[in-house]
């Protein structure tokens, strides 16, 4: 998505270890018109698919797909990064986080995934896959049907996209990054 890229290189700052820093429009502060143009973007790649709900996972994942659940006109659902209070009705799994370096647990209700649910993951990042990792075990526990994620960046340099395609899955990403080596965005062609 070009308008998206252009935004990445003005706004966006590669920092050391890999990490890009775009919290002045996708992730702290929110630019809704690119937000927007994001989910119809989603929404066009994802047309051919008979998705019924969108899920995502707090905090960041939620600005994108609730406006893609605005665009497709579905339901959002997005997975919790708390332990449940009770474990009732509730779907739970551990995820670890390289960039974080620490383990936390993921949980949805089953309320809102069930095996009627065919699921879009969207996210804002998608590094190692650990986040999608921990989706497909709640989705798999639910029998829910992953029909495709969707990312807004993929860090094309780690594993997650790969591993996840080389499965299988329908991953869409909006911007493929190849490369943050010494402090510059190097986009996949
Ligand atoms: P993974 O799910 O793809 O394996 O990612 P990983 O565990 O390595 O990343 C954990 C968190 O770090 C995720 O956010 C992810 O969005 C974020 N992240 C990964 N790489 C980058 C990056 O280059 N830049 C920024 N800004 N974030 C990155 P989270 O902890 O779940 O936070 P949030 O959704 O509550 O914001």
């Amino acid at each position: 998505m070009e308008k998206l890229k252009q935004r990445i290189l003005q706004d966006g700052r590669a920092l050391d270890g890999g990490i890009l820093k775009v919290d002045s429009f996708l992730n702290h502060q929110l630019d809704p018109n690119l937000m927007m143009e994001i989910a119809r973007n989603f929404a066009v790649r994802l047309a051919d698919k008979p998705i019924n709900k969108i899920v995502t996972i707090e905090a960041s994942g939620i600005a994108p797909a609730v406006m893609l659940g605005y665009v497709m006109q579905l339901p959002v659902v997005f997975v919790k990064k708390k332990a449940p209070l009770t474990m009732e009705n509730m779907l739970v799994r551990e995820v670890f986080s390289f960039t974080k370096n620490r383990v936390y647990t993921v949980s949805i209700s089953q309320d809102f995934l069930t095996e009627n649910d065919h699921v879009v993951f969207i996210d804002d990042f998608l590094a190692n896959g650990n986040a999608a990792r921990g989706i497909i075990d709640l989705c798999a526990q639910s029998g829910s049907t992953i029909e495709a994620m969707g990312f807004v960046i993929e860090k094309g340099f780690q594993k997650g996209g790969d591993a996840l395609r080389a499965e299988g899955y329908d991953v869409v990403s909006l911007a493929i990054i190849d490369s943050l080596e010494n402090n510059e965005i190097k986009f996949r062609e």
